[in-house]
């Protein structure tokens, strides 16, 4: 089954340079199975045909809000739609959005629509950052609206960089996915999940880290958001991108990720502790740069001296919210089972994703991962190869179930 299968988009386009950009998200959106009416406005005929919109989404896109056989267009377009996506959104569009114009076709189907709404605004820098348009964007917020905030980078050309940037198709689409999430399944629940290395400073250039990608726990992350969570990603170094959704938090060392944690467990239902702090830091880190040949104190002959560092699960336990749903992970090497087991009991946990360093296809780095879960007073489960992305879900399919036990 295809993530978007049978389910109706009724994408809007305003007149902006950044409307070449959702030609290609009317193919993602298409590509992923579903159908999209493609409304545009006049002004961005100027920009990109409604023929190129037709030959991506095989099907006929819409303009003039009069016009023989056209008259009820909006009221049938926007009963139809599943969600209602602007993309992009013009200063002008947003404009007359917050004033409940229907002057066109597409203000017209916005008010006549009662599915989700997203607005995806671009606009030069300046245009984006004037009181009024800050007003607009407040009020549609205010009516129940999703309004994306722009990126910042390069505008059009001639025009500098700054925020006013509309985001990638593939941004805009996850973003979609979360409005057409039937289940919502964690909607009003805020969920912390810790990702990826950290780094423990030997000098200023230099420090201690390990493998891991962070690709396991963002996955978490971005799954918990599909399904309504408000989720603050605790991040140590990652390979992999987030997309927009979960608010992330970076941090370097294993004591800064202890910080945030601490700071946001008290509020959280759940606590996912993917990352793979340092267990070790150097006792002490160099101000300057340790130098190749400088004979004194830091002299690269010297051996560096390892501390422990603090374990974060363990030293916040106090922190919790009463009923939180706290998950670890195991990477081991041997023992699988016991060693999980043992974790599982120090650290206080409600459940442990066990997984190993040295089977192929599982642990550190890769797209796939086979782990054991074990649960707090239950049985051992064994979860097959599967890819990270599908694990997210089973892991939080166990999490729903531990927090409405409670
Ligand atoms: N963890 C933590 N704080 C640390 C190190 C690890 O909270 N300083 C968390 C990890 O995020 C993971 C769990 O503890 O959820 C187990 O991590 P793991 O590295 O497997 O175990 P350790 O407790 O570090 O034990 P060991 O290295 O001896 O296997």
């Amino acid at each position: 089954m295809r993530p978007f299968d049978g389910r109706r988009v009724l994408l809007g386009v305003t007149g902006g340079i950044a409307s070449y950009k959702s030609v290609m998200l009317a193919r993602l959106l298409t590509q992923g199975g579903a159908h999209v009416d493609v409304v545009m406005t006049r002004a961005s005929q100027e920009f990109v045909g409604a023929i190129t919109f037709e030959a991506v989404t095989g099907r006929k896109s819409y303009s003039e809000i009069f016009g023989p056989g056209n008259a009820l267009d909006h009221i049938r377009l926007a009963r139809e739609a599943a969600v209602f996506v602007v993309a992009p959104a013009t200063a002008d569009f947003l404009a007359r959005a917050a004033h409940g114009h229907a002057d066109d076709l597409l203000t017209a189907s916005l008010l006549a629509n009662t599915a989700p709404v997203l607005l995806v605004p671009a606009m030069n820098d300046r245009m984006w950052a004037n009181a009024q348009t800050a007003k607009n964007v407040a009020h549609l917020r205010d009516l129940g609206y999703s309004v994306l905030d722009p990126d910042a980078g390069p505008l059009a050309v001639g025009e500098g960089t700054g925020p006013g940037r509309m985001p990638e198709p593939e941004t805009i689409l996850t973003q979609i996915a979360r409005l057409l999430e039937r289940r919502g399944t964690l909607a009003g629940r805020r969920i912390v999940v810790t990702a990826g290395a950290t780094r423990e400073a030997i000098d200023p250039v230099r420090f201690i880290s390990n493998h891991s990608t962070g690709r396991m726990g963002v996955a978490i992350a971005e799954a918990a958001w599909r399904r309504g969570a408000d989720v603050r990603l605790v991040a140590g170094h990652l390979d992999v991108a987030v997309s927009a959704g979960p608010y992330v938090h970076s941090v370097d060392s294993a004591a800064d990720m202890r910080a945030l944690v601490a700071d946001e467990l008290p509020s959280a239902d759940v606590l996912v502790m993917a990352a793979a702090p340092a267990d070790f830091r150097p006792a002490r880190a160099a101000t300057r740069k340790i130098k190749k040949a400088s004979g004194g104190a830091g002299d690269p002959a010297a051996p560096i001296t390892l501390a422990q560092t603090e374990d974060i699960l363990k030293s916040t336990i106090a922190l919790r919210k009463p009923g939180a749903v706290i998950v670890g992970f195991a990477l081991e090497t041997e023992d699988l089972l016991s060693n999980g087991e043992a974790k599982l009991k120090q650290k206080s946990l409600d459940m442990i994703v066990v997984n190993s360093a040295v089977e192929k296809g599982a642990g550190f780095g890769g797209e796939t991962n086979r782990v054991t879960l074990l649960i707090a007073g239950g049985q051992a489960e064994d979860v097959p190869l599967m890819p990270k992305t599908e694990l997210a879900d089973v892991i939080l399919d166990r999490v729903e179930g531990l927090l409405n036990g409670r």
